[in-house]
């Protein structure tokens, strides 16, 4: 069986892929943000996980407002991405894990959740800058890759309870899954942030902090907010949240967080980022 041994939480703001491809983390805007992925590397170092399961969502690269799955998954060999319009470079493809990928797609919809099943599908800073931000270099060494993208953008989009018990159906898939893989979870984006409208620049750190503590203790706390609170509470994009939930449910059981770190604000946004593991 495949197994999940850690589930890494982190913002995917473009301005971190700039920052990098400058090389200017060490600045003072930048070091405290920096300083908090040391760790995470480090452990991804040492635990050389196989595959990684990438909840983000699509601003708009691939699925655009025409077009808008709630959930998507990817099932190809490669994914590559494009120039965006953020400045980040288009950086090389990631390597798709298929077969785990299609066992996935067959127990969600033997499970009652229906996702679009994407063959070929480009990755935007979603997915490609958390990755960056992990392996530096972007040496992903044998790392696989299974893209998974929750609609954050346009309305209707599924409840935070929704989200959480879609990570759980996709943690239940990897647990049934034939191998010996070892599995990181990614829940990337968040947290609290609106880009435009009239409460362009909210951040609530508190909110956030307290987000980050009921991931760990408390998840189904989580899932009680709507889609419109979380908007009210941390701006329409603190919506991303949805994809930390999404890969809380993914870990099932309980968690311990050996690792956090959260600045605010990174360009429009309170960005944090955890290390949780699986608590045996
Ligand atoms: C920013 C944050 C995001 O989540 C995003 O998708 C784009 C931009 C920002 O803070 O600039
Ligand atoms: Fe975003």
């Amino acid at each position: 069986m495949a197994k999940i041994i850690g589930g890494i939480t982190t913002s995917h703001i473009p301005a971190i892929g700039v920052a990098m491809d400058r090389g200017i983390e060490d600045t003072p805007y930048w070091k405290d943000f920096f300083a908090g992925y040391p760790p995470i590397r480090e452990w991804l170092n040492k635990e050389k996980p196989d595959i990684a399961i990438v909840f983000y969502n699509d601003h708009g690269l691939e699925m655009f407002l025409d077009k808008k799955p709630t959930f998507a998954i990817g099932c190809a060999p490669q994914y590559e991405n494009a120039d965006e319009g953020w400045g980040i470079a288009t950086i090389p493809p990631v390597t798709g894990e298929t077969e785990l990928s299609w066992h996935i797609v067959n127990e969600l919809i033997e499970n009652d959740f229906d996702p679009t099943v994407c063959q070929d599908i480009k990755v935007d800073h979603g997915l490609t800058v958390p990755l960056s931000l992990m392996y530096p270099g972007r040496n992903y060494q044998h790392l696989k890759v299974i893209p998974v993208s929750i609609n954050c953008e346009r309305h209707p989009m599924p409840k935070p309870s929704r989200c959480y018990a879609f990570g759980q159906a996709i943690g239940r898939a990897v647990e049934s899954f034939a191998g010996d893989q070892k599995v990181v979870v990614f829940g990337t984006g968040g947290l609290s942030h609106q880009l435009d409208g009239e409460r362009a620049g909210i951040i609530n750190a508190d909110f956030d902090e307290e987000c980050m503590d009921k991931l760990v203790s408390d998840p189904e706390a989580l899932t009680k907010y709507t889609n419109d609170e979380l908007t009210e509470i941390a701006g329409a994009q603190g919506v991303e949240l949805n994809m930390w939930i999404a890969m809380r449910g993914c870990m099932l059981g309980k968690v311990k967080e050996v690792h956090r770190n959260y600045v605010a604000p990174i360009s429009n946004t309170g960005a944090g980022t955890q290390l949780l593991l699986p608590e045996d």
